[in-house]
């Protein structure tokens, strides 16, 4: 019998001997990416998000802003002429979890910041039919009842630390009371303002 024979027709060593060679192939695809510097050195002017911008993008994510749009402008020639560089790696690495996504029911915001005035926004944000009329996007007027507390703010950027984004202890200290009585409103369009900003003129 052939060596071959034997792996045909043994189901359980041909398991075994498939989840090796999907292993190589995984491991010599992403065990570089680490190495890289392209990928693991931040962008030159990265800065870790202020107190305002972290609760903002806390709200983004509990909103579920990241479910209709992306932030990740890809590396295609349609998609640069539309929103300005292309993303890349190293304007990522202190987000935690990133919010690149795939689903576009909505445009990528990746490079939003700075292309609407914030009332724009706070306009858009409380019913985004009064600036874009065929707009399907939801109104999110509570942003501008809710006002942040600022409990956890420290908490979260101690957290964050512990994971490698580099908040030194003045920036933690007195976080929460920098954010305490802001909108919510204000805080999510802080957020917004600084997407992208980085790599923008580059376009
Ligand atoms: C159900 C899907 C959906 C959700 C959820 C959603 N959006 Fe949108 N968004 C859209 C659509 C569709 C558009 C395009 C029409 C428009 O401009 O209103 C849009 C447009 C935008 C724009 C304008 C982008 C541009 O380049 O013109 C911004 C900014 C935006 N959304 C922010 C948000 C934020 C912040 C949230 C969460 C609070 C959010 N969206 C939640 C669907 C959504």
């Amino acid at each position: 019998m052939k060596n071959h024979d034997i792996v045909e027709k043994n189901i359980g060593l041909m398991t075994v001997l498939v989840i090796v060679a999907i292993s190589f192939g995984g491991l010599v695809e992403i065990v570089p990416q680490f190495f890289l510097k392209e990928t693991t050195e931040p962008v030159a002017g990265l800065k870790p998000l202020g107190p305002l911008e972290l609760e903002g993008r806390d709200i983004y994510i509990r909103e579920g802003c990241h479910v209709c749009h992306t932030q990740m402008v890809r590396p295609l020639r349609a998609e640069v002429e539309r929103y300005g560089h292309y993303s890349v790696a190293g304007e990522s690495v202190y987000e935690h979890p990133f919010l690149w996504g795939s689903k576009r029911t909505g445009p990528d915001l990746a490079r939003v910041g700075g292309r609407y005035s914030d009332d724009w926004h706070k306009v858009h944000l409380f019913n985004p039919r009064i600036v874009v009329p065929e707009s399907n996007m939801p109104a999110f007027p509570w942003l501008y009842d809710n006002t942040l507390d600022g409990k956890h703010t420290e908490a979260k950027m101690r957290g964050l630390r512990k994971v490698g984004v580099p908040y030194t202890d003045e920036d933690i200290e007195g976080a929460g009371d920098k954010v305490k009585g802001v909108t919510e409103m204000d805080a999510l369009v802080a957020y917004l303002q600084q997407l992208g900003t980085l790599l923008k003129e580059k376009r």
